[in-house]
């Protein structure tokens, strides 16, 4: 796997049980085999991790989770720990979603409680952000750099390095939106690199991948973009074949060149 390459995954969000998951998971390795110029992961419910880590065990792509809980451990019905995903293998987890924001009102700061669980497990946060309406694109880049102060606040410039930040327009997510214009997306991205690259930011280096809507037809486009340092995607990836299709879009642009030439400036 490469170290800092393109990077294209799925969160498959509440869908698949986990006999569901196991021919999915069993169909995508297949599927995306061949796909070793960008990094891959998949992000099932915590009931599928265990499948994930039997299916994807020695193939290139990762697996992780969609949520932990910040504490090491204790009293905490329900949740689920940063040790006890690690100890499943997972190489990502994702925290602040915008659904999560949404269903349990989710705060900056028990964002960045769970990012640093995350990181104190070496494992690697997807930390979402993204603009609740569809404004001009100066305004989405101040709300996301405001949330992602609050989320990455304590966190070490070399930790911040290490992680990826997800720009999902809450508008631009779920059945019924489209995606985000690829100028706006643009935009944003080198807005939050630019912010990353500065002694506020001190997290020159993360990688910035873009979520909503994101399909087979919409890729390439993203992902030609500068700053754009691969794809999160959600429904279109329930069918593996699409996810398949998008990673192959993803390797085909990790091929143009190494990330650093990508940057947006
Ligand atoms: P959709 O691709 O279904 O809009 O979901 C995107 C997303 O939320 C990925 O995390």
């Amino acid at each position: 796997m490469s170290v800092a390459g393109l990077l294209i995954g799925t969160s498959t969000k509440m869908n698949l049980t986990s006999s569901e998951a196991e021919r999915y998971l069993g169909t995508l390795r297949q599927l995306v085999e061949d796909v070793v110029d960008c990094d891959l992961f998949v992000l099932p419910p915590f009931t599928s991790i265990w499948v994930a880590r039997e299916q994807l065990a020695g193939s290139n792509v990762a697996w992780g989770a969609q949520d932990v809980h910040p504490d090491e451990a204790g009293a905490h019905t329900g949740d689920v720990s940063a040790a006890m995903l690690a100890d499943l293998g997972c190489r990502y987890v994702e925290v602040g979603h915008a659904e999560r924001r949404r269903d349990y009102g989710e705060s900056d700061a028990l964002i960045a409680a769970k990012t640093k669980a995350v990181l104190r497990h070496r494992m690697i946060p997807i930390l979402c952000v993204g603009e609740p309406t569809e404004g001009d694109s100066e305004a989405a880049v101040r709300f996301v750099l405001r949330q992602l102060g609050g989320s990455l606040a304590g966190i070490s410039g070399a930790d911040r390095s290490r992680l990826v930040v997800a720009y999902e327009p809450v508008w631009a997510i779920g059945a019924g939106a489209r995606p985000a214009h690829p100028d706006r997306v643009a935009a944003v991205h080198a807005g939050i690199h630019a912010w990353l690259r500065s002694p506020d930011g001190g997290g020159a280096g993360a990688r910035v991948i873009y979520g909503g809507s994101v399909d087979p037809s919409t890729a390439g486009t993203l992902l030609a973009r500068a700053g754009v340092d691969g794809l999160f995607v959600g429904r279109a990836a329930l069918d593996p074949a699409h996810f398949a299709a998008i990673a192959r879009a993803g390797q085909e642009h990790a091929r143009l060149g190494p990330i650093g030439s990508r940057m947006a400036s």
